[in-house]
């Protein structure tokens, strides 16, 4: 017996015999004599199409073959008569394999909202939307470490548990053993570090270790944010991508961001086409528009005095209503109204922002001459806003000292964040790219929740 999953079987290229295909039923329609069954079993958008006559094995049974219920059907693999399918089978025995109650399962079909399947996320990937995202969610990771790897970056595994705030945000979730109700709790030398600890929020730290011996390194895993912002771009719990090259400054991080993204969409539209096409044709009508805009496009590289600029000269719409909520000054972080005037009006394409204000970004980045920016990048792209935060780092030991006094953090636990300046310091430089932003990006969907498996965000933490 040949087990064939339903792609395979849809790819076929001359009928088969003695195959077994097994997955969830999406319909039957019974006619006199035989039954018609729609079956997938996830491994492709498409169904197959399963034609059972009365009285093979197992037809005693066909009442159970309700949709969602489990099957194996035995049979052939033939050419199909009618339209709409190559392939169809030719069942020579069928077999329930776990019921599904048509009074009680809550997939009906019909098109459910993203709303109420969030409420059911343990069947919602078995409708044809999440099925997609999360088949397209997985040939992403593939691709992303293609990418490095076929570029000569080694993957790094970056700590999960840690004891320094990268961004210095306050953003972490504490990590603890003790009870938060004991005197215990109050001394963190009595918790299982014998020091505070969070979950990382960033393996950029890591990742320059690294960088500062391997050479060109990247971090693919899970962040941690305890970001209290319910937009539909956030998540507590959310996968970064964090490449670091050494001997490498703000334009050659800039080159990378741009080629990593097209290089991710180029692979995706590739291989993921049948799914990609339903965002196309269900989700969002400019998906092919956005994404030819993306690949086949040079980002604008923009530094932020000129973006402010640009932002102020549109403040006011044509008919002289305020256009932000947040009115733009240079000095102030980019809200994503900004960021998506620049990419989805102004530009129409990704824009790489750089050279931002001291006082809005982290220790770690590197002062530029005039004192007042740092070599800081973003990259913004159109329907998301920011996907890549990145920055060329501070190499120069004395600079950074300076940096981590004004800001008023602890020098003694960056010791050996400066000794890497100490001994053998390098221009170094890298992102952090949030890997859910890019699906956003790649789909259309426009809610963060809906390309996680297990969204995690304030007051949800179901499944
Ligand atoms: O801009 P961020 O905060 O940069 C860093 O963390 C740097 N340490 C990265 C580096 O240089 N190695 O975050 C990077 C990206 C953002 O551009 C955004 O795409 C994503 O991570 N991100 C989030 N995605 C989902 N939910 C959240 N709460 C996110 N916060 C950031
Ligand atoms: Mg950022």
């Amino acid at each position: 017996m040949n087990r064939l999953r339903v792609r395979q079987a849809l790819e076929a290229t001359a009928p088969v015999e003695n195959i077994v295909v097994k997955g969830w039923v999406r319909t039957k329609r019974e006619n006199k004599g035989f039954a018609f069954i729609e079956l997938n079993d996830g491994s492709c958008l498409m169904n197959i199409q399963v034609i059972a006559d009365e009285g093979i094995p197992g037809w005693d049974a066909i009442d159970k073959v309700t949709t969602g219920a489990s099957i194996a059907v035995e049979g052939s693999l033939v050419e199909s008569p009618g339209k709409g399918q190559k392939w169809e089978v030719r069942a020579a025995g069928i077999k329930v394999v776990g019921e599904a109650d048509p009074e009680t399962f809550p997939l009906q079909k019909k098109r459910h909202s993203d709303e109420f399947l969030r409420s059911i996320a343990h069947l919602r990937p078995r409708t044809n939307k999440f099925g997609a995202i999360f088949r397209i969610r997985s040939e992403a990771s593939y691709a992303i470490h293609k990418f490095f790897h076929d570029n000569g970056f080694a993957y790094v595994h970056s700590p999960i548990i840690t004891g320094s705030d990268c961004e210095g945000a306050g953003e972490m979730f504490r990590v603890t053993t003790l009870d938060p109700a004991s005197t215990e709790a109050k001394a963190p030398e009595n918790d299982f570090f014998g020091q505070e600890a969070a979950l990382t929020v960033s393996g950029q730290l890591t990742a320059e270790i690294f960088a500062t011996s391997l050479g060109d390194v990247y971090t693919f895993g899970p962040t941690f944010r305890a970001e209290n912002s319910n937009t539909p771009r956030h998540a507590a719990e959310f996968w970064m991508v964090e490449p670091e090259m050494a001997f490498a400054d703000l334009s050659d991080d800039m080159d990378l961001g741009e080629a990593f993204i097209k290089s991710v969409v180029g692979h995706l539209r590739k291989h993921c086409a049948e799914d990609l096409e339903l965002f196309a044709k269900w989700v969002d009508k400019g998906l092919t528009e956005t994404l030819d805009s993306i690949e086949n496009n040079e980002f604008v590289r923009l530094p932020y005095t000129e973006a402010i600029e640009i932002l102020k000269k549109n403040a006011k719409t044509k008919k002289g209503k305020s256009r932000f909520e947040y009115p733009v000054e240079w000095g102030v972080d980019l809200q994503t109204e900004h960021e998506r005037f620049l990419t989805d009006e102004h530009f129409k394409r990704p824009v790489i922002v750089y050279d931002y204000p001291k006082d809005i970004k982290a220790f770690y980045m590197r002062m530029n001459d005039d004192g007042k920016t740092v070599a800081a990048m973003d990259i913004l792209v159109p329907r998301v806003g920011e996907l890549i935060g990145g920055s060329q780092r501070e190499e120069r030991l004395d600079v950074l000292k300076k940096r981590i006094e004004e800001l008023g953090l602890t020098e003694e636990d960056y010791w050996w964040y400066m000794d890497l300046r100490r001994f053998g310091s390098v221009p170094h430089a890298g992102f952090g790219m949030g890997f859910e932003r890019l699906l956003m990006m790649v789909t259309g969907v426009s809610n963060i929740r809906d390309v996680i498996p297990c969204p995690r965000t304030p007051k949800h933490l179901e499944f």
